[in-house]
């Protein structure tokens, strides 16, 4: 890699500075040393400053050998009560908490923090009335809208488990997930607005439970939120009731204290994609995963109390958990819930809601800053964008031409970029610019939160190789040596799958799935990933689980292999190799009907955007299929297949390289 050069470097203006927080990279480097050095102090302090019923013994104990992480050992808090009765305790009660924007512009719903707890309290005691009980799992399947953040705040009021389940899943991926963390009661609305038409979100849910009660698993109730008037839907009666209507039963007080929680009980279970097998279901339990989330927020946005935050990702993502729920909370903010997409009615609905609601933080991801670039700028320039004062970015590594396009015309040349990197693993950002301290370089994360040791490792054959740093612009596993309070503490019900996916690669480290450089500043490049999971439009797919779907359409497909290609606006997409079964012949329609299935047994995010019909694929002599070939061909880059002698049947790779898509 070329040197950076200092021109490439964007400072944060005087004024961002003077404000920070943390304001230069020595004040960054003191703190940063102290919080790996003395964590007991350090995220000691920053934990103070939320409520807790009782203190901690220990800060944290840790033992990657095992995958054991505890943090706040002994302490016992609430998060719902840290985001609402502590924040009312401060002053904040008449405060907006939740601000609400539909899809139909005068649909705007602002929530109070006092409001927010009466709702919360009340849907806690509705789901008591239920039955739940602490440690139960409880499926959330809501479109955005202020609802969700009222059932999020009210499982974990209570110390029932939620798992979100993106709105964009199908039935079967939302069977799959009430499944495997075995929820009895399922959270969702009749349906939603999206591009000017409404949705439903009660079919999926309706299709899911009978899919669960065919596996023998009987979803008991189902709340529906009434989000569209007009809208019907089948309600099974003794199973399906209104949100609306059990929020006003006589017979439910909009008081419900907090229940008290040690600090590493269960709060959510999130599933996501891996490199192999089913969506693994991502464990973060409570004190340590408030802790981390209220002290990124404060430090990576450089929050202030006045400020009012719009972060675009959708909730049903680890994104909006830390994001646009739980950190923002946990600091009193106002939060924006956003119902629909950024080019609806125009391509400017992003930047009408920043005018409109004075929005100091703006948090997206990449695939939308290219989509909205390509609009061209009038429609930023056609907006009031000044009340702006700090960008941020994540899921994909972000374009240096993206990059540019945010800074100049978004963040109008005055506001900090911070590029962050984290996962749906780690809970709360890790590597990330903190606005006023250093300067960014585009495509650069640059450097680690306080208490993250982030290296780029070598690969290592063996656990007995010692682990060691790749040199200065050299790409390296990005691994992190200790835990951090967000980190995640388990897979749902495969303590094993815990630890061989992260522990074992690197021994002695958190193994990421990333690919990252490190250059002379420190500063990180995140390279992408590097095992067989791809990041389209920010939302992370594991390669295996589309070859699952599409190797599910018995009648035609006898094998598939599906890697990831660039693309200018998702990042990447998926290419699909499929061979078909002997008698099957390749189409167009039947290309359809393959992407329609994908569509069905995971959602819209999971389809192909290319599909090769194909007689074989490269495998080895021991049958491994070498995905780099495919790769390489995906891109069209055909010049760099390398060596292919060591495949069963080269002649594959020519028939492959002729037929590409
Ligand atoms: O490859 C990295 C990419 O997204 C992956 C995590 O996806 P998920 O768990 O869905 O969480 C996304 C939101 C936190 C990572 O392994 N990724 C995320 N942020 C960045 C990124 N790649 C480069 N730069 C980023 N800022």
């Amino acid at each position: 890699m070329a040197e950076v050069k200092e021109e490439s470097k964007f400072y944060p203006p005087k004024e961002f500075v003077e404000q920070a927080y943390v304001d230069s990279r020595e004040q960054y480097e003191s703190m940063w040393k102290q919080s790996v050095e003395d964590p007991e102090t350090f995220w000691g302090d920053i934990a103070s400053e939320l409520f807790w019923h009782k203190k901690w013994l220990k800060v944290n104990r840790e033992d990657f050998s095992k995958g054991e992480i505890e943090w706040f050992i002994g302490g016992k808090t609430n998060i719902s009560y840290n985001c609402l009765e502590a924040q009312i305790k401060k002053g904040k009660g008449d405060k907006v908490a939740i601000l609400f924007q539909g899809e139909p512009e005068d649909d705007v719903v602002k929530l109070t923090y006092k409001e927010m707890l009466t709702l919360v309290s009340k849907f806690a005691n509705v789901l008591k009335k239920k039955g739940v009980r602490k440690g139960d799992r409880i499926a959330i399947y809501l479109p955005m809208i202020w609802q969700l953040p009222v059932a999020m705040l009210a499982c974990a009021r209570i110390g029932a488990i939620h798992t979100i389940v993106f709105g964009g899943f199908s039935a079967e991926a939302l069977r799959d997930r009430i499944l495997d963390a075995g929820a009895k009661i399922l959270i969702t609305a009749n349906g939603y607005w999206r591009s000017g038409k409404n949705v439903s979100s009660k079919a999926n849910a309706d299709t899911a439970c009978d899919l669960c009660a065919a596996q023998g698993h009987t979803v008991d109730k189902v709340i529906v939120v009434k989000r569209l008037e007009n809208f019907d839907v089948p309600m099974k009666a003794g199973r399906d009731t209104w949100f609306e209507e059990e929020l006003a039963a006589s017979d439910i007080s909009d008081v419900c204290p907090a229940e008290w929680m040690d600090a590493e009980d269960p709060l959510f279970i999130l599933y996501t994609s891996g490199s192999t097998g089913k969506p693994k279901g991502v464990l973060h339990t409570t004190g340590g995963y408030m802790t981390y989330v209220y002290a990124t927020f404060k430090y990576i946005f450089d929050y202030k109390d006045k400020d009012v935050f719009f972060c675009t990702a959708d909730i049903g993502w680890v994104t909006g958990h830390s994001y646009i729920v739980y950190g923002p909370m946990c600091n009193g903010a106002t939060s924006i819930v956003f119902e629909s997409v950024p080019t609806y009615p125009n391509p400017d609905r992003f930047w009408q809601i920043v005018e409109k609601f004075k929005v100091n933080s703006f948090y997206t991801a990449p695939t939308a800053i290219r989509a909205l670039m390509k609009e061209g700028e009038k429609w930023p320039q056609g907006r009031d964008l000044s009340s702006l004062r700090v960008l941020g970015s994540v899921g994909e590594p972000i374009n240096p031409e993206a990059w540019l396009w945010y800074h100049k015309y978004i963040g109008g040349e005055k506001c900090p970029i911070t590029d962050t990197w984290w996962q749906t693993e780690t809970g709360g950002i890790l590597i990330c610019a903190l606005p006023g301290a250093w300067p960014t370089i585009p495509g650069y994360a640059t450097l680690p939160f306080f208490g993250v040791d982030a290296r780029a490792l070598e690969p290592r054959s063996s656990g007995d190789q010692p682990a060691k740093d790749v040199p200065v612009n050299e790409q390296g596993e990005l691994c992190i040596a200790r835990s951090w309070p967000g980190m995640m503490r388990g897979v749902f019900g495969e303590p094993e799958r815990f630890f061989n996916t992260y522990f074992v690669q690197q021994p002695g480290f958190y193994f990421s799935g990333d690919g990252a450089i490190r250059n002379e500043d420190g500063y990180f490049r995140l390279m992408g990933r590097i095992d067989d999971v791809v990041n389209v439009s920010g939302h992370r797919m594991g390669t295996a689980e589309v070859e699952a779907a599409l190797n599910s359409y018995t009648t035609a497909v006898a094998e598939s292999a599906v890697v990831g290609f660039p693309h200018d606006v998702k990042g990447e997409d998926l290419y699909a190799y499929v061979i078909l079964k002997s008698g099957v012949e390749g189409s167009d329609a039947l290309k359809k009907e393959l992407v329609a299935h994908v569509r069905k047994e995971i959602g819209p995010i999971a389809s192909p955007g290319k599909i090769q019909f194909v007689s074989g694929l490269p495998k080895t002599r021991s049958g491994k299929i070498m995905r780099r070939i495919l790769r390489k061909v995906a891109a069209g880059a055909i010049d760099e297949l390398g060596d292919t002698t060591t495949l069963a049947d080269p002649s594959v790779v020519d028939e492959i390289v002729k037929g590409r898509q």
